[in-house]
Formats: structure tokens, C-alpha cells, sequence
């Protein structure tokens, strides 16, 4: 198959087209507005890979002809970070909603099939969250999050968080229903905090900015610049998914080998990883030491606590729990997660520190 994959340059991008082209089967036509991350596979010069530097928001006509050439077209396109979505929201919904529906239309024109990916947060807070909210008993029982019976619930409007996951259900809902009405042959990917090599930039490499929390924690381990922070105590829960479980899973959904995966949602997860983001800092901290930890290295970070908003800015509200249900992708596509969150913190903690040294060798004239 020709597989068009827009947003091919970002972290789960990279990784799915390293595995397409391992595999072997496929034809990759790879688009990002950044070359930076997806450089090391166009410089293999495979000859399954085509990239092209384009944007979704002002190549249209480029865009247009690559999905007519195609067989399927993967959409990874979004801002995908927390702080942009209290800090512009605006342009969140722009890229996420108004642009990512380009795509759509020009899919349903030339009737292509769409795998589209959304997001764990469609499904916002627990109803047990939303309970105590509303000043009832929160002793609901905690469930997992399924993609045909939970509901989707989120916060009031000036919590500007939600603009991002409003966006990824807005587009979910549409292609839903153009399904219904035309036929629209699509399949909606959520994925549940996956992390893995190259999954976002260090601070102090860029000078600034601000990543997803694994990068913070390793920016803190690795530079000591500032301490670990711990976002309102770091008590909400996280279930991390190591990138390359949860590839083996979109690759599935993108053959569809089984002719099983048109109009679905499916949650990719590892609901067995879950932990707080306070037991996450300290075992990151325990993992580094034992396994990492080299002589010039900053002595182990302070880990402190600051209040949303003061990391965040106003308009911070925090997803407190979300456990994937990952029956569907179990069922319909024979999946099964593998790694455990020690070996999904250590691997990804492997390849940062690694690049780490490499990067200090460079610097110190070691290697050239
Ligand atoms: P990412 O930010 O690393 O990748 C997104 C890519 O899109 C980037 O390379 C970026 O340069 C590119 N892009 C942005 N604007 C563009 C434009 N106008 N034209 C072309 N390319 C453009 O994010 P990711 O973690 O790889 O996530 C991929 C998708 O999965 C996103 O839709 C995200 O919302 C969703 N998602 C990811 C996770 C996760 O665990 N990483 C979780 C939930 C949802
Ligand atoms: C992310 C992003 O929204 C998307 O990439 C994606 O939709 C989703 O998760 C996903 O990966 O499934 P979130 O998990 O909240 O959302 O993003 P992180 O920035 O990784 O934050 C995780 C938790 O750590 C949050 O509670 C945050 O407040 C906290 N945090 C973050 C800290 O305690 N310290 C930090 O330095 C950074």
C-alpha cells in the first residue's frame, strides 16, 4: 500500500515510519512542517521512504494530490502538548480541528480511507472526579475508559485544558457521521500517554519551553538546572504505553488485515502501567541512579510541588485518572501490550541519556 502519513516528523510519526520501513511492506510518503526529528530516516535514503517539507494549513493543493496518490492516510497533525492549550488555545483548535478537517474533506473527495488520530482526553475526568465536583459521594468505582460506552467529560469553558480534547472529539464526531452518511471509511486512534525515544525536546538543549512531563523529569536528572516539579503534588494517575507496543497496534489498525477496523475507535493503552506522577519522579530518580548515573552528572534533583496555574497559567485543569479498556484492540486486532512500566521508564530513559553523551562527547571534541 501507498500510506500518505501527515505529521510523520513528530514522535509517534517517526516511529511508526522507522517501523514501516523496517517491515518493508509498505510505500511511506511522509509530511511535517519540521524536518528536525525524521532526518536520521531520510538520510537511510530508503527507497520506501518519500518526504516532503509541507504544511496541512497552506500546502492544500500539494496535500490534495498526495492524498488522491494514496491508499490510506495517517493523521498524526496537532499541537499535542498541555501548555499550549492554556496558553493558546486559539491556535489549538485552528491546527486540530479546522485544519485537520482539510484533510478529512479532501479524503472524503477523493474517498480515501482515514486513520485519524484523537486522543485519551476526549474522555476528560472520571465520573468519579466529576461527582465529588458536583458535591456528591466520589466513591463511584473507578472503571476503564471504554470507546463505545463512556462518556466524555469535561471541564467549564474558562479551563482552557479542554480546548485541546474538545477539538480531537468535534473531529471524532464528524467523521462519525460523515461514516453514517456517506460511508466515509475512517478509524479513530486515542492513544493513553504513550512515551519512547524522541518523544519531545529538553529545556535546557532548547532553551526553554515546555514539554511533556518525562522530558521535564529528564531535563532536571540530566542538567540539574531546576528541580523535578510536581504539578498540584503530582497526585493524579498516569498509565504510560512504551511507543513500541502501541506501534505494533496502529500498524494493525492501518492494514486492517481482518477488514474489521472501518467506523471504529480504539483506545491504545497499557492500563497495567499506572502510576502517580509523584511515584513516576521518584522512580525515575531510583531508575537513573541505578542504571545511568555517570561522574560529572548533577547530584539527584530536589523534587518540589507548584500549583498548576504557576506552572501552567490559569486555565490549568488536570485529567485525574484515565485507564485505557483496550478489549477492542485485544479482540478485534489480537493485540497485547508487553512492556511494564519499569522497562517502558528505562528504555526511554536509555535513549535520552544516551544522546545525552553523545552530545557531551561532541561538545568536549571526543568525537566528530
Ligand atoms: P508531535 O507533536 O510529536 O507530532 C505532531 C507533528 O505534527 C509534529 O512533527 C509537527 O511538526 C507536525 N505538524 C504540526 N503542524 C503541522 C502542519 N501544519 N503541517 C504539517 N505538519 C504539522 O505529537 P505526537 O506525540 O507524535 O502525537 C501525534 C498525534 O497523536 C497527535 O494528533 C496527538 O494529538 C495524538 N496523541 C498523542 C499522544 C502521545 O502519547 N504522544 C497521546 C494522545 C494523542
Ligand atoms: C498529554 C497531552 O495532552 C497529549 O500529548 C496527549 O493527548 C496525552 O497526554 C497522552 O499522552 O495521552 P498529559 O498526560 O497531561 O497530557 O501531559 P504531560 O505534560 O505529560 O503531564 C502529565 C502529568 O504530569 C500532568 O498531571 C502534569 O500536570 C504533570 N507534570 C507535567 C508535572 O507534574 N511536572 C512537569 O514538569 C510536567
Amino acid at each position: 500500500m501507498k500510506l500518505l502519513l501527515l505529521g510523520a516528523g513528530g514522535f509517534i510519526g517517526v516511529n511508526l515510519t522507522e517501523r514501516l520501513i523496517k517491515d518493508g511492506k509498505h510505500n511511506v510518503v511522509a509530511v511535517d512542517i519540521d524536518d528536525e526529528k525524521i532526518d536520521y530516516l531520510v538520510e537511510t535514503k530508503s527507497p520506501k521512504l518519500e518526504y516532503h517539507n509541507l504544511n496541512i494549513s497552506s500546502d492544500e493543493a500539494e496535500i490534495d494530490g498526495l492524498v488522491a496518490a494514496a491508499d490510506v492516510v495517517v493523521d498524526l497533525v496537532a499541537f499535542a502538548n498541555p501548555a499550549l492549550y492554556v496558553e493558546d488555545p486559539v491556535g489549538v483548535f485552528d491546527l486540530n480541528f479546522t485544519q485537520n478537517m482539510k484533510v478529512v474533506k479532501q479524503c472524503l473527495k477523493h474517498k480515501k480511507r482515514l486513520v485519524q488520530f484523537s486522543t485519551c482526553e476526549v474522555y476528560g475526568i472520571t465520573p468519579a472526579k466529576a461527582a465529588e465536583q458536583f458535591g456528591l459521594s466520589s466513591d463511584t468505582h473507578i472503571t476503564p475508559f471504554s470507546e463505545d460506552e463512556s462518556p466524555l467529560i469535561m471541564g467549564p469553558v474558562k479551563n482552557h485544558r479542554w480546548i485541546y480534547a474538545c477539538a480531537k472529539q468535534l473531529l471524532e464526531r464528524i467523521l462519525d457521521a460523515h461514516w453514517k452518511r456517506d460511508g466515509f471509511q475512517f478509524s479513530v486512534i486515542r492513544p493513553f500517554n504513550f512515551i519512547g525515544p524522541r518523544i519531545d525536546f529538553l529545556p535546557s538543549e532548547a532553551g526553554g519551553g515546555s514539554p511533556r512531563v518525562f522530558s521535564h523529569f529528564m531535563d532536571a536528572l540530566l542538567y540539574g538546572k531546576k528541580p523535578i516539579k510536581l504539578v498540584d503534588g503530582g497526585e493524579v494517575y498516569r498509565a504510560y504505553t512504551y511507543i513500541d507496543d502501541a506501534v505494533d497496534c496502529i500498524v494493525r489498525i492501518i492494514e486492517d488485515n481482518n477488514s474489521n477496523c472501518e467506523g471504529q475507535i480504539f483506545n491504545i493503552g497499557q492500563p497495567e502501567n499506572e502510576l502517580k506522577i509523584k511515584e513516576l519522579a521518584v522512580r525515575m530518580c531510583e531508575l537513573f541512579d541505578e542504571h545511568f548515573r555517570a561522574e560529572g552528572d548533577p547530584p539527584r534533583p530536589e523534587i518540589i510541588t507548584v500549583s498548576g496555574e504557576e506552572f501552567y497559567g490559569k486555565g490549568y485543569e488536570d485529567c485525574d485518572r484515565r485507564i485505557a479498556d483496550i478489549t477492542k484492540a485485544k479482540t478485534l486486532l489480537g493485540w497485547q501490550p508487553e512492556y511494564d512500566i519499569d522497562q517502558v521508564i528505562f528504555k526511554t530513559m536509555e535513549h535520552f541519556v544516551n544522546s545525552h553523551r553523545e552530545k557531551q562527547k561532541k561538545e568536549s571534541g571526543e568525537v566528530f
